[in-house]
């Protein structure tokens, strides 16, 4: 069998596997990414588009931030709706930082591009991954490259492959906590070619559910509305979903301009956390050790605060013989992790309906609904957590 030699494997080329590929590439450490799918499908694949303000500096940083700033929008502020009233809440005002709305799957072009520029490709289309050892002298994975079998022979594999991936399940249940949440709805997602209903984000929360209305172009929204968490695609034509984001519109309604919807799909609002992320020599990142509801659209922001810390860790490891960071990899992630879970898991609280909630629940979500939109103190704390400024200092005092 033929046997490859790489400092690290990367599985899994989402934001997480290729900013880790990428930050090791700029510090002379080579590596090897593999992934289940084409390049053209990872290119494709419509997931979310809210960039916090260090994310994009990192990406900056990085030399892959030259289309983001030409393409990207930054936000100083979002619309938050409720009870028939609008109020923005401008995060600028408020802690000095915005976000920048860039999609997903144009930081993972870009990422891409970088590193076939830097001739080190991702190998694409590579479905037969299996880690076959990642404790003693080294870490080896098997697959089949060029339609040969190999094996991988590596210092440390990075599992940077995603929820489903198959670096989780490579830890033993002995080692491994899983903590985890469902929540009772799920998201069903459009993406339509018409102008988005403001130029800020709005958050419009409504008796019949909540809707969010964000954008990836000035001619190409995004619009989210919760469903019901078992409904499939099937039961929400073009038609019933324009008529469920008027009606909870409201009284704005006019803002909405339908268009062909060129994407649909339904997302489970689950909230997930593996503890540790490491073992031995395999170290997870992104969303196979963790997930978030995606109503905070963190989860892009994690996965690539993730491949930093690691990068470096992996960096201090090959220049100075220092192993503390990486030993302290999953400790370092995961407060911040959990305060960025804590959050997720608060905005989707305050902003949905749940199923049979009563009057008193109801009133209870306005009152806090009001508290953010008149207490000045309150607001800043929101968006603190909201543009990742609270989780930074998780970060920066550890
Ligand atoms: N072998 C190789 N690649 C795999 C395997 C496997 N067995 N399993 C999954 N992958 C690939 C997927 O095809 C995907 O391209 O791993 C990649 C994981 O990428 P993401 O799912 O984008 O995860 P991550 O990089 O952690 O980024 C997290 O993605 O799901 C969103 O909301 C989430 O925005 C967050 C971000
Ligand atoms: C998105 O555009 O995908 C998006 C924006 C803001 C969020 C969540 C998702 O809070």
């Amino acid at each position: 069998m033929r046997v490859l030699r790489s400092r690290v494997v990367i599985i899994g080329a989402g934001p997480a596997g290729l900013v880790l590929a990428h930050r090791l590439g700029l510090d002379g450490i080579d590596s090897i990414v593999l992934e289940r799918h084409s390049r053209e499908y990872v290119e494709r694949r419509v997931r979310a588009g809210l960039l916090e303000q260090g994310t994009a500096e990192l990406l900056r940083q990085s030399g892959v931030g030259e289309r983001l700033d030409r393409e990207g929008t930054v936000h100083d502020a979002f619309e938050l709706c409720f009870n028939g009233e609008r109020h923005r809440i401008s995060t600028v005002q408020l802690t000095g930082h915005g976000v920048c709305m860039y999609s997903q799957q144009e930081v993972v072009k870009d990422l891409i591009r970088a590193r076939m520029s830097a001739g080190a490709p991702p190998y694409f289309g590579v479905d037969d991954v299996t880690i076959t050892a990642i404790t003693g002298d080294a870490a080896t994975v098997h697959c089949t490259l060029d339609g040969q079998p190999v094996e991988i022979r590596a210092d440390f594999v990075a599992g940077c492959d995603g929820f489903h991936g198959v670096s989780r399940p490579a830890i033993p249940g002995s080692v491994l906590a899983p903590y985890q949440h469902t929540f009772p709805f799920g998201w069903l997602g459009i993406l339509a070619e018409t102008p988005p209903v403001s130029e800020e984000l709005v958050y419009n929360v409504h008796d019949r559910g909540f809707t969010l209305h964000s954008m990836r172009s000035p001619q190409l929204s995004r619009q989210y509305l919760q469903v019901s968490p078992d409904d499939d695609l099937g039961m929400w034509p073009d038609e019933r979903i324009w008529a469920e984001l008027h009606t909870r519109l409201g009284a704005d309604d006019h803002r909405l301009v339908e268009g062909a919807i060129l994407e649909k799909g339904i997302t489970s609002m689950r909230a997930f956390i593996a503890e540790p992320m490491q073992h031995g020599r395999l170290f997870l990142a992104g969303d196979a050790a963790h997930v978030v509801p995606p109503t905070a659209a963190k989860g892009l922001n994690l996965a690539i605060e993730d491949a930093r810390v690691l990068a470096e860790a992996l960096g201090c490891w090959y220049g100075s013989g220092n192993r503390e960071p990486l030993d302290h990899y999953s400790r370092d992630c995961l407060a911040g992790v959990w305060q960025a879970q804590e959050f997720s898991a608060w905005m989707t609280q305050l902003l949905h309906k749940y199923p049979g909630d009563t009057g008193f629940e109801m009133r209870l979500r306005q009152a806090r609904l009001r508290h953010l939109v008149t207490s000045p103190t309150a607001a800043r704390s929101f968006a603190e957590s909201y543009v990742g400024l609270s989780r930074a200092s998780t970060y920066a005092t550890r």
